[in-house]
């Protein structure tokens, strides 16, 4: 976090700048070159008025004429100036805007590529709110000061120089000089000291707003059901309210500094003008020397500003790099391994050998339990087994091992016989597919959903699958088809036709094993025999069967797998195919008999999405 002392904070920001400066070295070249430049040319420009003044208007005023020549050179001059001026601001408002934008796409794009290689675990310590956050507006803090830097470099620059030339004028002049500068330096220190804090509560709360807001929109349909719309409002405008305190008290240090800030240059004239008038009248400076001098003292009120503004930004710069590098640094990652997997379409054999598995704790120092014990079981190529078991059991957790969301603690689980940790991404991809208990859509097309644009997919490849999943009828009957948009998660599908598009975007991408968690429940029983029976065996010239591991209720369902693993509490207790366990294990019985009942009283009192007319149920999906 962005705590510590401010001191800290200061010198992690500069190392945030340093770390921007390494990254582009290059264009903040450019914008330092624009920003010194301009600097230069506001002393120039100062000596330039001075001299202006000086040699042509106090003339023109004592004698009432001044040579053509005199007023052309003046002239020029000062357009001169004001030409590369205008450069120098080019050069330095362009070089920081690339800078700053550059920086901030680049880190995007390395925050979401590490989101996406970060494992599942990971993902669920941490909130989707947060990672929104993390992915927007910390980077965009970490590199706000970077659009004032080059200014404020090129000031720090001119600063010299400017106290360099007022020890050439005159060194009465130049105290003033010494004493105006760092107190304006030591004024903007302080601001920033005070302000660090303020930042860095502000930007987490930024977060935490953006937090709740995604979790209740997220939720909106159980904040509506039940009734939570006042306590939702009101946990939001709790956090809201400390955000806008937040804000409120860095504007009102704003409101104190800022003036401050505003005035001890001006200040500083005032002075130069009081010993300026005494050191002419002593005869130690000229009119022209004393003009330069209170006019620097104008021009450079602004361009120190610059200092302020990055040093400002500092803690709010810190705050976001800290929560961007809390996601660059993250490990646990799972790195593939090199070795792929060509089964030429057959189906792959799983294998699940002596297995122990536990979820992380979602604090570090509380224990993890353990959620799968010495699970070993095979899916021979080819073949259906079905996963079965009370909830909470640890089949969803074995899907996930299958396809290697996560890694066992113990024992291994095989592809082939290839251990999944030796899998390239590529080949796991290819080989394996999950579809998951929760099923995922994407705002976008029912083809971009299938289809994912994966190589090789063409129209053809996504009604097939469709076919396959049984959802080649209602796909058909959308109203612009394929092209039809199924609206944020799927929102305008019912249950029952979200799940068979994730089916079928699995089955496009030819998986030789498919893993399917729970994944035909919201469909009419009847159906998801047949979707399992089409899988199992498909028609020729359509896709190659695969292997398939089912966490299924449903006895039909059930009963069309070769082999049964019963499962209960992380442990495989009985095996063998359907009848031998309803003969054999009373668990298993109980299990089964409860949800055909559980089946019956649902399926009386609701209708299912679009029951296809089956005349005489299975047998006829099963020869087909
Ligand atoms: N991400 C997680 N972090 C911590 N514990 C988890 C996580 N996911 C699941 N668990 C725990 O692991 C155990 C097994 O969960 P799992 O989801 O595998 O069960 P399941 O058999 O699929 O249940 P269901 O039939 O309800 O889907 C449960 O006790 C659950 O609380
Ligand atoms: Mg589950």
């Amino acid at each position: 976090m962005a705590s510590g002392t401010s001191r800290d904070v200061i010198q992690r920001g500069l190392s945030v700048l340093g770390r921007a400066i390494r990254e582009q070295p290059r264009i903040f070249a450019v914008a330092v070159a624009g920003s010194v430049l301009f600097g230069g040319l506001v002393i120039v420009s100062a000596y330039v008025v001075g001299a202006v003044v000086g040699d042509v208007v106090v003339p023109a005023v004592e004698n009432g004429a001044v040579g053509t020549g005199t007023l052309a050179l003046a002239a020029v001059a000062l357009f001169g100036i004001s030409v590369l001026r205008v450069v120098g601001i080019f050069g330095r408002r362009l070089g920081a805007g690339y800078m700053q934008f550059r920086l901030q796409a680049a880190y995007r794009r390395r925050v979401t590529r590490r989101y996406l290689e970060l494992p599942l675990s990971w993902h669920h310590r941490n909130a989707t709110g947060t990672l929104l956050s993390n992915a927007n507006s910390d980077v965009e803090a970490a590199w706000y000061p970077i659009a004032p830097l080059p200014f404020a470099v090129g000031t720090l620059v001119m600063l010299v120089g400017a106290v360099g030339s007022l020890f050439l004028t005159d060194w009465a002049l130049a105290l003033v000089g010494l004493a105006v500068f760092p107190a304006l330096f030591a004024l903007n220190v302080v601001y920033s000291r005070r302000m660090a804090p303020r930042q860095a509560l502000a930007q987490r709360l930024r977060a935490e707003v953006s937090g709740i807001a995604h979790e209740s929109f997220d939720g909106a349909l159980v904040v509506k059901t039940m009734g939570r719309e006042a306590q939702e409002t009101a946990r939001f405008a709790g956090r809201a309210q400390e955000l806008r305190d937040s804000l409120i008290s860095v504007g009102r240090l704003r409101g104190v500094f800022d003036p401050l800030l505003e005035t001890l240059p001006s200040l500083g004239t005032l002075a130069v003008l009081v010993v300026g008038t005494i050191r002419l009248r002593q005869g130690a400076i000229t009119v022209t020397e004393l003009v330069s001098v209170a006019f620097l003292f104008t021009v450079l009120a602004f361009p120190v500003r610059a200092i302020g503004w990055v040093l400002a930004e500092l803690p709010r710069s810190v705050a976001g790099w800290d929560r961007v590098s809390r996601v660059l640094d993250a490990t646990g990652e799972m790195p593939y391994g090199d070795v792929t997997l060509d089964g030429g379409g057959a189906p792959a054999t799983l294998a699940f050998d002596g297995v122990h598995f536990g979820y992380e704790p979602a604090e570090a120092h509380l224990p993890g339990a353990q959620v799968l014990g010495e699970v070993a079981f095979t899916v021979p190529a080819g073949r259906t087994v079905a996963l079965v078991g009370p909830t909470g059991a640890g089949k969803s957790t074995i899907a996930s091992l299958a396809v290697r969301l996560v890694d066992p603690d113990a024992g291994t689980v095989t592809l082939d016989g290839v251990d999944v940790r030796q899998l390239t991404a590529g080949s796991l991809a290819s080989t394996a597919a999950l579809v998951a208990q929760v099923p995922f859509v994407f705002d976008d097309t029912v083809r971009a959903n299938i289809s994912l644009d994966r190589p090789g997919i063409g129209d053809d490849d996504v009604w097939a699958a469709l076919r396959l999943a049984e959802a080649d009828g209602f796909v058909a009957a959308l109203p612009d088809g394929l092209d039809t948009m199924v609206g944020e998660r799927g929102t305008s599908l019912s249950g029952g036709q979200r799940q068979r598009l994730t089916l079928a975007r699995a089955l496009a991408g030819r998986p030789r094993l498919l893993v399917l968690d729970d994944a035909t429940s919201a469909v009419d029983p009847r159906v998801e025999a047949a979707i399992l029976a089409g899988l199992r065996a498909p028609a020729p010239g359509q896709h190659a069967a695969a292997s398939i591991l089912v966490v299924a209720y449903r006895r039909a369902t059930i009963a069309l797998a070769d082999e049964v693993i019963y499962l209960e509490q992380g442990r495989v207790l009985a095996r063998g195919t359907h009848t031998e366990l309803l003969a054999t294990v009373p668990g298993y019985v109980d299990l089964v008999t409860a949800y055909e009942q559980a089946e019956q009283e649902r399926e009386q009192n609701r209708s299912y999405d679009e029951v296809p007319p089956l005349p005489s149920g299975l047998e006829i999906e099963v020869d087909r």
